[in-house]
């Protein structure tokens, strides 16, 4: 099938390399040259785990296409997705300029039926918005479906070829059949494609990240309760989880949740709640709870050190939201080095991917290093803000040695406090037994 993708960011880049890798004709359309011209030339402009191998695949045998003409990116396409940015506005509602903007450009140039799909996360109603825009100047037939995505960043290829679901919102049977088609490869081990009105499945992806967002920080408050009571959140983590009613995934304790999607979308909806004067409660706590829970080890760093962090260094591991990503979008290290940074401390920090980002952000107000050692050389103390792989299992020995003091605040809960104890390091985590070494 012949289908285009407007807009070439994370989402668009993924859902058009994965549509030709299952066979399809796919045109790739984005305003910005630089990146056009960059992903033609065969140069990937994302970093994504899997992703590479197949756009290249694609891009030689012809099944993806770039270009930043509209018109010609559309013609003959049965499905175009709109895969546009919906950053949140001032009021913190989703910004759906992007959006409408190509929803009005694409009303005089659709030349015979096809299905418009919003793929970007947004606000319940814009399916009628865009078929109204597109409506004013169309002169042929066509449907808008909500097919929200639900790719985790790191995974997202995974995601993408096997869901778990697929949430479809359209009422026109035609609009119903061709994505039935372009999905059927995707669900053939028996995940469903659920089928919905519009609205239900605009709702269906806010509604998925909040309650995930919502999980995460009960935990974190739970977490926050065995501090104090002298419970330890491991175990209860596996106590509940065990239940099928809850689920033993998300339910990892730690110094909060960050990325491009968690925190615009509880903030979204919170906002659309408002606009309809409903008072959804939970949401304004779990914003809240999240806000203090991304700087919840500052105290304590502080507290060790006497009150006064003047003059010392911290060795920062993991600047990216979460592991396998290069994205730093709302990632609780930022929080973290401005608060250190504040406080009068230097920081000396490493990262897999994410440095070239945040030096992009925050420029030298931080040094950094190219290997996780470096980073801890002379350091007063580490504090570990992202679980990547390469944290994980560390000589300790050397740590130990390159640290000025054996103290790590580990906002990831990466080692056993016992095996802290035995190394006679001084460990503060999350929700678990502090260990004073
Ligand atoms: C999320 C959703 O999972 C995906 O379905 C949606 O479409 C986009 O948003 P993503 O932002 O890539 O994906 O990250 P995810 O792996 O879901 O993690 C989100 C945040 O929660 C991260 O900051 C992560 O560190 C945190 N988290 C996750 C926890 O703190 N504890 C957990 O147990 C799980």
């Amino acid at each position: 099938m012949k289908i285009a993708v407007v807009g070439t960011g994370y989402v668009g880049l993924v859902t058009g390399t994965c549509f030709a890798e299952t066979g399809n004709d796919v045109t790739c359309i984005d305003i910005d040259e630089k990146k056009v011209n960059s992903l033609k030339n065969g140069k990937i402009t994302i970093y994504e785990p899997g992703l590479e191998v197949i756009f290249q695949r694609n891009l030689e045998q012809g099944r993806l296409n770039f270009t930043t003409d509209l018109a010609e990116g559309i013609e003959g396409a049965k499905i175009i997705f709109l895969a546009l940015p919906t950053p949140p506005g001032e009021d913190g509602s989703a910004d759906l300029k992007y959006v409408l903007t190509v929803a009005s450009d694409l009303g005089p140039i659709l030349k015979e039926y096809a299905v418009i799909v919003d793929k970007s996360t947004v606000p319940v109603g814009t399916a009628d918005k865009v078929h109204a825009a597109i409506k004013e100047n169309a002169k042929v037939d066509f449907d808008v479906v909500s097919n929200p995505e639900f790719l985790r960043e790191g995974v997202a290829v995974d995601d993408f070829m096997k869901p778990d679901r697929v949430v479809i919102g359209t009422t026109s049977e035609k609009a119903k059949k061709l994505m039935e088609t372009l999905y059927a490869p995707l669900v053939r081990q028996g995940n469903p494609v659920i089928f919905m009105d519009e609205k239900s499945a605009e709702l269906t992806k806010y509604a998925a990240n909040s309650f995930l967002a919502t999980k995460i920080t009960f935990m974190n408050e739970i977490a926050n309760m065995c501090e104090l009571l002298g419970a330890d959140v491991d175990s209860v983590r596996k106590g509940v989880g065990t239940d099928t009613r809850i689920g033993k995934r998300f339910l990892f304790a730690g110094i909060g949740y960050g990325g491009s999607c968690f925190p615009k979308d509880v903030q979204a909806l919170a906002k659309s709640a408002q606009q309809v004067n409903y008072d959804f409660r939970i949401l304004k706590s779990v914003m809240d709870v999240n806000e203090d829970q991304k700087t919840k080890l500052i105290p304590k760093i502080k507290e060790y050190f006497g009150g006064d962090l003047k003059g010392k260094t911290i060795g920062l591991w993991g600047l990216s939201f979460k592991p396998y990503t290069d994205d730093i979008r709302e990632a609780p290290s930022l929080y973290n080095i401005e608060k250190l940074v504040e406080a009068g401390a230097q920081v000396k920090a490493y990262d897999p991917e994410g440095m070239e980002n945040v030096q992009g952000q925050i420029g030298e107000k931080i040094t950094y290093c190219h290997d996780a050692y470096s980073a801890i050389n002379g350091a007063d103390a580490l504090l570990i803000a992202t679980e990547w792989p390469v944290f994980r299992t560390p000589d300790f020995e050397k740590v130990a040695k390159l640290l000025n003091n054996k103290v790590i605040f580990d906002g990831r809960n990466l080692y056993s406090p016992e095996q802290m104890k035995d190394l006679g390091f001084t460990y503060v985590s999350i929700g678990r037994e502090t260990i004073n070494g």
